[in-house]
Order: C-alpha cells, then sequence, then structure tokens
C-alpha cells in the first residue's frame, strides 16, 4: 500500500520551482546580460515617462534572447517611472501568436486597457470589428488623460495585416487619440525585417535593436540569478557552469538553459536523490533532444518510423555511421517482416529517406555516379542512435549483426 504521506513528495530539490517555469518573469533588476539593450529601450521610452511621445521600437533576435522579457519589464518600469514624475504611461501587450487577425489583436489591447485603467468599460466579445475595438482604445484614453501609451506588439510576422500597426501609427496624427503613441515590434524572423520596413510607416522605425544570443558567462549570471529555486547545497558545483557551456555553444538561448536546469533537477528529484549533479545536466539534454527528434517525426507515414529504426540500428551496430539506400532498406525489409507488415517499395523509401533529409534527422550524400540515383545515396543519421530510438519508443528489436 502506498504511504500517503509520500505520493506528493518531500521537495528534496527544489525550495521555488516557479522560478524555473516558463510564463516566470523575473523583475527588471533580475535581468542580467541585457544592460546595454535595456538601456536603449530606456532611452527610447524615456521622453514617454515625462508626459512626452515614445519612440518607436523594432526588435530582432534569435528565440529565447530575451526579448519579450526585457521589452515587458522595461516598459513596466517606465510606466512606473512615469507615476514618479506625475506623468501617465499605459501599455498593452499582445503576443500575435494567440491574436493574429486585426480584430483579435485590437480587441486584446482594448481589453486590456479596459484591466487596466477603465474597469467599467466592457469589450465585447465579438460581433464588433476591428476599428471599432480600437476606436474604443482611443476612447478609454483620451477618457483616462492618458500621457503615452505604449503597444508592444510581439511575434508581429504572425500577425495577418497591417491595419492595427497603420492606425496605432496615426491615431494621434489623424485626431482620434490626443496621447503619444509608441509602438515596440518584436520578431525573431531576422528575414522579416524587409516585410517589415514596407508594412510600418516610417515614424514606427526610429530605433531598432538586435538581441544577440546569449554567451555562455551571461547564461551563468542567468542562472545563477535562479538559484533560489532549488534547496540550499542541493546544487553540484559543476552544474551550472556546465550548463550555461552547453547552452552557449549550441544556441545561446535562455529559456533552454532554464529548461535544462529544471529538467535536471526533476530528474534527481526521480532519483530520489539530494543533489543534482553534472550527470542530470547530461541526461536532461538527451531528453530534449529526444523530444526534439519525437517532434520532428510525429505526423510522418508509418513506414517512416521503420527506417529511421533500421538506419539507427545499423548505425549503433557497424563500425561506420553511413549507409547506403540498398543496406538501409534491406534491414527495413527485416523490420517490417518482423512485425507482420508489407514493406514499401526501394524507391519509396529512398524518397523517403530524402525527405527526411530535409527535415534534419539525416544527411543525405551521393557517391559516385550510377544511373540509379537512389543506390547512390549515403545516408547519415544526425543524432546519436541512441536518441533516436528512444524517440521511437525504443522498440524491443534484436540489432543487426555484423555481417
Ligand atoms: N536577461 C535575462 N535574464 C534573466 N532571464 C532571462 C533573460 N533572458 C531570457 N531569460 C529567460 O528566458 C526566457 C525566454 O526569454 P524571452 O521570452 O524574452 O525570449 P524571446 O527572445 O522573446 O524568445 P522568442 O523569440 O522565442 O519569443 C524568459 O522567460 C526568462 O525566463
Ligand atoms: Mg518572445
Amino acid at each position: 500500500m502506498v504511504d500517503v504521506d509520500d505520493i506528493f513528495g518531500g521537495g528534496e530539490i527544489f525550495r521555488r520551482r516557479e522560478l524555473l517555469r516558463v510564463g516566470h518573469v523575473p523583475e527588471l533588476d533580475r535581468v542580467v546580460g541585457r544592460d546595454d539593450e535595456i538601456t536603449e529601450m530606456g532611452r527610447a521610452l524615456g521622453p514617454g515617462t515625462r508626459g512626452g511621445p515614445p519612440d518607436s521600437i523594432v526588435i530582432y533576435g534569435k528565440t529565447g534572447t530575451g526579448k519579450s522579457l526585457v521589452s515587458r519589464c522595461t516598459t513596466r518600469e517606465a510606466q512606473r517611472q512615469a507615476q514618479e514624475n506625475g506623468a501617465t504611461l499605459q501599455y498593452g501587450y499582445v503576443d500575435c501568436s494567440d491574436y493574429t487577425t486585426e480584430t483579435q489583436a485590437s480587441r486584446e489591447l482594448a481589453q486590456q486597457l479596459a484591466e487596466n485603467i477603465d474597469t467599467d468599460h466592457s469589450i465585447p466579445r465579438k460581433g464588433v470589428g476591428a476599428a471599432t475595438y480600437r476606436d474604443m482604445t482611443w476612447e478609454m484614453l483620451n477618457k483616462h488623460n492618458v500621457d503615452s501609451f505604449v503597444a508592444i506588439l510581439d511575434e508581429i510576422d504572425k500577425l495577418e495585416d497591417d491595419e492595427l500597426l497603420r492606425s496605432l501609427s496615426r491615431a494621434k496624427e489623424s485626431g482620434k487619440a490626443s496621447c503619444h503613441i509608441g509602438v515596440i515590434c518584436i520578431s525573431n524572423k531576422v528575414e522579416y525585417k524587409e516585410r517589415l520596413d514596407q508594412r510600418v510607416h516610417s515614424s514606427l522605425q526610429d530605433n531598432e535593436l538586435i538581441f544577440n544570443p546569449y554567451d555562455p558567462d551571461q547564461l551563468r549570471s542567468i542562472l545563477n540569478n535562479r538559484r533560489e529555486a532549488f534547496q540550499e547545497g542541493v546544487l553540484e558545483n559543476g552544474v551550472v557552469p556546465k550548463t550555461a557551456a552547453l547552452a552557449g555553444r549550441e544556441h545561446g538561448d535562455a529559456r533552454k538553459a532554464v529548461d535544462m536546469l529544471y529538467e535536471a533537477g526533476r530528474l534527481a528529484e526521480k532519483d530520489g536523490l539530494t543533489t543534482v549533479r553534472e550527470s542530470h545536466i547530461d541526461a536532461a539534454l538527451t531528453k530534449a533532444e529526444v523530444n526534439r527528434v519525437k517532434q520532428l517525426i510525429s505526423g510522418s507515414p508509418p513506414h517512416v518510423k521503420y527506417i529511421l529504426q533500421a538506419l539507427a540500428l545499423l548505425t549503433k551496430s557497424r563500425n561506420t555511421s553511413t549507409f547506403r539506400t540498398s543496406e538501409i532498406y534491406e534491414f527495413y525489409q527485416r523490420l517490417v517482416d518482423r512485425e507482420g507488415m508489407n514493406s514499401i517499395s526501394q524507391d519509396r523509401v529512398y524518397r523517403l529517406l530524402k525527405e527526411q533529409a530535409f527535415l534534419g534527422l539525416l544527411e543525405a550524400n551521393h557517391t559516385g555516379g550510377g544511373d540509379y540515383e537512389g543506390a547512390y545515396l549515403e545516408h547519415t543519421l544526425i543524432s546519436e542512435p541512441e536518441v533516436v530510438l528512444n524517440a521511437l519508443d525504443n522498440p524491443p528489436l534484436d540489432t543487426p549483426r555484423n555481417e
């Protein structure tokens, strides 16, 4: 029988695990390694804290580089500063990946203003067009004598059209809103830059900020800042430096680094230990890689599974990691045979292998000539075979013997 006192765990590892969970937004003074970006953003928003017009900002940078975090924290701080100066600065934050249409995004902005300054104003859920939602926004801003309004449009590349941007940039000159309006546009798609340049009014392009991936030192500071998530003395010395070094080398993504540390803690917890070790970081990394591969193969046709399994098992058991289509096909046939299934043609397997290469799971290279293209293509798995097998649910099959 289970011990009821025991089933919920004792918290030997974590003290405040919420510090490591997605959605945790640290205060500005806990944001590390982004001083230059914060300062630049502060300069742009500065006039807004004194009742003047905030400059607009366009932010680019890869995923996990602190764009959303820094924008929110700095704007929130600007709001406080304005209050101290006797001015009113309001802001609204819209994640355009959740609100992709003009109407949804405009409604969300109005809704946030209603919640923050005008709780009597009820914003209809539907039956109202984007322009009406925007008119409500201007009305609320005017009614409450707001001096400056900052709209943060995150993941703006997901927003379907430009009307919201256009009207934000013109609301003041057209006389609809009496306050100054600034916009912060954020995107992690640098290739979107040109498109955005065409989309937005030149007044929105005052400042462009690029967020670079974090280096290991910055990641180390970010992680050290979350140490309180763990109980005293639980983290072994090498854990944070190792996480920071790995994440810095691989991607410079703070979200992934924080996730890795959290996952390592969870693995230690599962093992019933009272310390998080460097080996837990390796295990967390493997787990993340397995998940990534799982995601890549989800939705692939069923035979892809056997083809990848064949290649992974071959890679594991031979001295080489590169195999011709025909070798993979032969072993693939044995696998499906064993399952009592019919195999698909070699040509079809060849095409699926090419598709998998496209997905980033394997690499394909031509070796020598020949009329039959497929026969001379060699395939190499990019991830470790164990990772791929794990992602395929590690079916209990014999590995092929060396011939
Ligand atoms: N400078 C930092 N200091 C502390 N924590 C940080 C910092 N930068 C990022 N983080 C952590 O990483 C997470 C991801 O950062 P953020 O959401 O700002 O990334 P992003 O650049 O907006 O990425 P995406 O393009 O995927 O939206 C944050 O929630 C926060 O936990
Ligand atoms: Mg973001």
